[in-house]
């Protein structure tokens, strides 16, 4: 009989019965729903209140960072990833960077962008001068919504509206502009848009359709810079092979996308670390790359009168640090606790300089020997694992097929078998 996915009611389930049906479902072995069931450092119950439909976890690991000195302090930095070699071209990039003091970071201030869509406007010029003439009441409006947010200090500062033409003709979007303090602050921005909509629809006549925030937080810029001694990272080739590799992704949005990747692999191990909403920070980063035309670097180099490198980073990064799983999941706030992060800012910078780090290691292992070398001893320690390998063998099978520059599964089988019969 054909097994059928429809489940009625699945998210009223324990967990348990959740488990069993599934383990029914994909013929699941005890261990193997033994190994789901396993929600690591997120208690069970925790888990099950953080999404619908819960069966378990996923464990990633989390490596730290080192070397980073950031506004002058030092600081060690969580990272969850599951690729190897990112956590270790970060620490080195940061120990480059540390030569000449290391990073240093600022934050435009934490104001996220509400957007409210109008459509079915005869007039869409007047639609605007009259939303922005009624900013006042608007923003009264918006505040109301959350007196908490306004106690702290945040709370809607300003409104932008704008005309836009669409394949369904123009439309008037007004953005409100509200300081979310130390929260990400989705759902304090969300309410504020859903609050206002019968307003802007009373004001204007037209009608509001969506109300939601928007991703692409240029109210919300971290920024970073570092200068990286021209000796230290290999002299004046290294400095030109950079430069030169920038300007390839400035140019070239082929290569800008796997620029940019690399820059995330820092950014968003972070994210993640921290329990904030990695998919947020990516759509972000990625739109702000493109926000003249083209998509482009999130970094930019250049060479100083001495002939060391400067690098910088300017990319939105709507992280928070009091809501949702960076309050809930244990292991996030420990990983606050370990930058000793106190604001929203503070976290927002550091994520800056990691990714700044990232894209620096990842330019001078390509403009230079390439990233296969180092990838691939610790590509070849996985392949070793996944063969089958244990303890002091996974080093010396990574080792041979390396040495060998034979990293393949097969390979890996055979030493396996020729160590393991010793
Ligand atoms: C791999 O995850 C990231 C890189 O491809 C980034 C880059 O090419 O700049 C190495």
């Amino acid at each position: 009989m054909e097994k059928s996915s429809e489940v009625s009611g699945f998210y009223k389930k324990s967990m348990e019965e959740r488990l069993k049906f599934i383990q029914e479902f994909a013929c699941l072995t005890d261990e193997e729903v033994a190994t789901i069931r396993n929600t690591g450092g997120l208690p069970v119950g925790t888990a099950d209140k953080m999404i619908e439909n819960v069966v378990g976890g996923l464990t990633l690991p989390m490596g730290i960072g080192v070397n980073f000195r950031i506004n002058g302090k030092d600081i060690l930095i969580p990272m969850v990833i599951e690729e190897p070699s990112v956590v270790a071209a970060a620490s080195n990039a940061a120990r480059m960077a540390r030569v000449k003091g290391g990073f240093s970071a600022d934050f435009s201030g934490p104001v996220m962008i509400a957007q409210v869509q109008l459509v079915d406007v005869d007039r869409p010029q007047e639609a605007k001068e009259k939303i922005l003439a009624r900013k006042n009441d608007i923003l009264e409006l918006a505040a109301k919504q959350d007196p908490i947010l306004i106690q702290a200090g945040g709370g809607p500062k300003d409104l932008e509206v704008r005309v836009i033409e669409t394949s369904m003709g123009p439309m008037v979007i007004t953005h409100l502009l509200v300081d979310t303090r130390d929260a990400m602050g989705a759902n304090a921005v969300n309410t504020m848009a859903e609050a206002v909509a019968p307003m802007i629809e009373q004001i204007t006549g037209g009608r509001v359709l969506l109300r939601i925030l928007s991703n692409l937080a240029v109210h919300r810029l971290a920024r970073a810079r570092a200068v990286f001694e021209r000796e230290i990272i290999g002299g004046e080739a290294v400095v030109e092979g950079i430069l030169n590799a920038w300007a390839f992704a400035e140019a070239d949005p082929f290569r800008a996308a796997t620029h940019n990747k690399g820059i995330m692999n820092g950014i968003s191990s972070v994210v993640l670390a921290t329990g904030n909403d990695t998919r947020a920070i990516e759509a972000g980063a990625h739109s702000y790359a493109a926000r003249n035309g083209r998509y482009s670097s999130l970094t930019t180099y250049e060479k100083d009168a001495d002939g060391n490198l400067v690098g910088s980073i300017e990319v939105p990064m709507a992280v928070g640090i009091v809501g949702g799983a960076t309050k809930t999941h244990p292991v996030a706030r420990i990983a606050l606790k370990i930058m000793d992060i106190q604001s929203a800012a503070q976290l927002a910078q550091i994520i800056a300089c990691v990714g700044l780090a990232q894209n620096f290691a990842a330019l001078r292992a390509l403009a230079t020997e390439g990233i296969q070398r180092g990838h691939m001893g610790l590509h070849a320690r996985n392949v070793a694992i996944s063969a089958g390998a244990q303890g002091e063998l996974v080093d010396k099978i990574a080792q041979q097929m390396v040495k060998e520059r034979k990293v393949r599964a097969d390979r890996a089988k055979e030493l396996l078998a020729e160590y393991s019969n010793k």
